[in-house]
């Protein structure tokens, strides 16, 4: 191994920096001496390149499993600070948007940089409605699925097969192609989660009722029996809003990395975005909620909690709903959450795994193994508790999942399409593996 001298000539943190500064590189193997520039707290992996040791040398990459420290685009969607816990889409605070906006307009927002005004969001409004509809195939696919099949791999198929209804869709190029997408997408996605609903449930499917709203017609989808006509709850209606908003985007996340990375080969939206789903149904991603109320029935009693907590720090089992890769303080979506929560069971009546759901919380933050590793509540934990309450199986909990952030991941999509500086995603690797060996016939081996 050998090494690399580095002279940091910035004299103000990343954040506050005016223009550019530079890293002089002095390459201790040849002793040469390059200068980097740094711009936005960051230098360019490609910058590195030049740093050979002679003509025959490929250059210096950086190594990055999981993209620890890399940034891999530039993004105007959502800011994070992890150590203040702050979220913002489009530079408004999710708490004021959780508090005043709706659904809907935070997709506008997410994916058109503006709030809208009354005119663009009623046509955007219009526009999602109009599109709700599946095709009738689409109920065929459905009833292809075995009874008991997982909704989130239901969802993660027919968003795919969605593809072969629009085939314009490949023709990504097209701003207005684009926008037909991102307008069906969000608009059936809900029709998708709601029919992989009932198939497991054995019920007929309910077709969407466009006097209702997003999220109003979505519970009418699910939940709609004999009555003509369904009518939400209205605190249902609005905390399910809430939860989508607060689902919506989270910048760089697992998924929207699938939905960036597989968009980048510039194949059509719902293939991407299955490739999305399909990276949020993992229990380390947007499969935790799930697992969170598997791991608080497992539980089972406030008395097992600290029993259980002496396991997560023998690191045989993780406590399912805490850390976060980019929060290390409290998720402020788990908080506003927490909120919801109360005037849900006020409709509902309690869920009774919140009590224990805050004593874990409790005496997890009280224990320095927690507050050590910065481990705190992430916006998984509490939201499965809600979403039994409003009584949806835990099979459904990804899914909801899935509806609330469809548009980030349309946002991030268009985002990587129209950035210049974006091509497809192709990373590079340390081979570890054999040199150069000859083949050898097999019983020779
Ligand atoms: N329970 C116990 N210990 C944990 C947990 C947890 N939930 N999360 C992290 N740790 C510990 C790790 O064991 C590790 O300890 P060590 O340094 O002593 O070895 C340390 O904290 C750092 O953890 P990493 O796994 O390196 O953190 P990473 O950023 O890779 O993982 C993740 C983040 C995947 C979210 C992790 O915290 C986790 O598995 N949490 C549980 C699953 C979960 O709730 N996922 C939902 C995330 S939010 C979302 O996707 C919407």
């Amino acid at each position: 191994m050998s090494t690399l001298t580095i002279t940091d000539n910035r004299t103000e943190p990343s954040e506050h920096a005016v223009g550019k500064s530079t890293l002089t590189i002095t390459d201790n193997r040849t002793g040469k001496t390059y200068d980097v520039p740094v711009d936005n707290g960051t230098i360019r992996a490609m910058d590195l390149r030049q740093i050979k040791t002679g003509p025959d040398d490929f250059g210096l990459m950086t190594y990055d499993p999981a993209f620890m420290n890399t940034a891999a685009c530039r993004s105007a969607v959502t800011f994070i600070d992890g150590d203040k816990g702050i979220l913002r889409y489009r530079g408004y605070p999710i708490e004021q948007l959780a508090e005043k906006s709706n659904f809907l307009e935070t997709a506008y927002l997410l994916l058109r940089g503006e709030l809208p005004s009354r005119d663009q969001l009623d046509t955007w409004t219009y526009n999602i409605t109009h599109h709700r509809f599946v095709h009738e195939n689409v109920k065929k696919f459905m009833d292809g699925f075995r009874y008991d099949a997982h909704p989130m791999g239901v969802i993660i198929s027919t968003i795919a097969a969605l593809s072969t209804f629009y085939t314009e869709a490949n023709q990504i190029k097209n701003a207005a192609i684009r926008q037909r997408q991102i307008f069906r997408l969000i608009a059936k996605t809900p029709t998708l989660a709601a029919f992989a609903y009932r198939h497991s449930v054995g019920l007929p499917y309910a077709y969407p009722d466009d006097d209702l709203s997003y999220c109003g017609n979505f519970l009418s989808m699910l939940f709609k029996a004999t009555e003509s006509k369904y009518v939400p709850n209205p605190v249902l209606e609005r905390a399910l809003d809430v939860l989508f908003i607060l689902h919506a985007d989270h910048e760089q996340n697992c998924s929207a990395n699938a939905m960036r990375a597989v968009g980048s080969s510039e194949v059509d939206p719902y293939s991407a975005m299955a490739a999305a789903a399909a990276a949020l149904y993992g229990p380390l991603h947007g499969g935790a909620n799930e697992q969170v109320l598997r791991m608080l029935r497992e539980i089972g009693d406030k008395k097992r909690i600290p029993d259980y907590i002496k396991r997560v720090k023998a690191k045989e089992v993780l406590l399912m709903g805490f850390g976060h890769r980019v929060y290390k303080n409290y998720d402020p979506r788990a908080k506003i959450i927490k909120q919801i929560a109360d005037q849900v069971f006020e409709a509902t009546g309690k869920n009774p795994l919140i009590d224990m759901a805050l004593e874990l919380e409790r005496i997890a933050l009280q224990d320095d193994y927690f507050v050590s590793h910065k481990l705190y509540p992430n916006v998984d934990f509490y939201s499965g508790i809600i979403y039994e309450a409003m009584g949806f199986p835990v099979t459904m909990f990804p899914v909801l999942f899935a509806i609330g952030r469809t548009p980030g991941w349309l946002a991030q999509w268009e985002e990587m399409l129209l950035d210049n500086e974006q091509k497809i995603a192709r990373p590079r690797q340390v081979y570890t593996g054999s040199d150069k060996r000859d083949y050898a016939p097999i019983d020779k081996r």
